[in-house]
């Protein structure tokens, strides 16, 4: 038989040593950069909280729906709607990649390779 006392022991320091960059900066995780938020717009396609730590996995589920499955309604961001698109939805509001997308990509060291294919909008070449 082994010890219980001592597995949860055990696990209750990998979950502390893991999520240790979460709560060491109170659940903030680091100052990501000061980004150029829209100013015609006063809302995202969801909250800004989430939109910060998931919009990744919302675009590929977007992608996903566009593509795969058919889906191309429009999507709410606060009382006007957008279309499921990099260029034509997020890039509609977030016009300029360079003050937007790339300030908190260069920092976190992220290079995402969607505009290998996708443009940039005009105004931030
Ligand atoms: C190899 C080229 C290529 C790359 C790389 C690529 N895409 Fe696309 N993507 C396409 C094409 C082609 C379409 C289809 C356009 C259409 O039919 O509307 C598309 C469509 C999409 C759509 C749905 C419709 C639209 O107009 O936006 C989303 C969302 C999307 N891509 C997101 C991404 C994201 C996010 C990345 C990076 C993680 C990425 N793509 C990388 C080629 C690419
Ligand atoms: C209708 C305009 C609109 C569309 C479309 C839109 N956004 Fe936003 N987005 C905003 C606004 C406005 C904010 C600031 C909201 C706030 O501060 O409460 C924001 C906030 C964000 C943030 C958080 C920034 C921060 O540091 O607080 C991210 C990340 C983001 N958007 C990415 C995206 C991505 C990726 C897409 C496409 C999947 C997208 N947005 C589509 C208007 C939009
Ligand atoms: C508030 C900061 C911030 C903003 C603004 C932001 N991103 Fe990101 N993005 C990140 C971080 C951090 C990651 C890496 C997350 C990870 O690795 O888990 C990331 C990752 C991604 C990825 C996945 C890349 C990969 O290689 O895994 C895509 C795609 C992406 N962002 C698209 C966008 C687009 C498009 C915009 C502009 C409309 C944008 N992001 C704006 C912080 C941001």
């Amino acid at each position: 038989m082994y010890d219980s006392k001592l597995v949860i022991t055990g696990l209750a320091i990998f979950v502390i040593l893991m999520t240790f960059p979460l709560w060491y900066n109170g659940g903030n995780a680091g100052d990501l950069p000061k980004v150029e938020k829209p100013t015609n717009y006063k809302q995202c396609v969801e909250d800004a909280a989430y939109m910060r730590t998931s919009h990744m996995v919302l675009l590929d589920d977007w992608r996903d729906e566009a593509l795969r499955e058919g889906k191309r309604e429009k999507v709410k961001a606060g009382d006007i709607e957008v279309e499921k698109s990099l260029m034509n939805g997020c890039m509609m509001c977030h016009v300029d990649k360079a003050k937007f997308c790339d300030q908190c990509h260069q920092y976190a060291a992220v290079k995402p390779y969607c505009w290998d294919c996708h443009f940039v909008p005009k105004e931030t070449l």
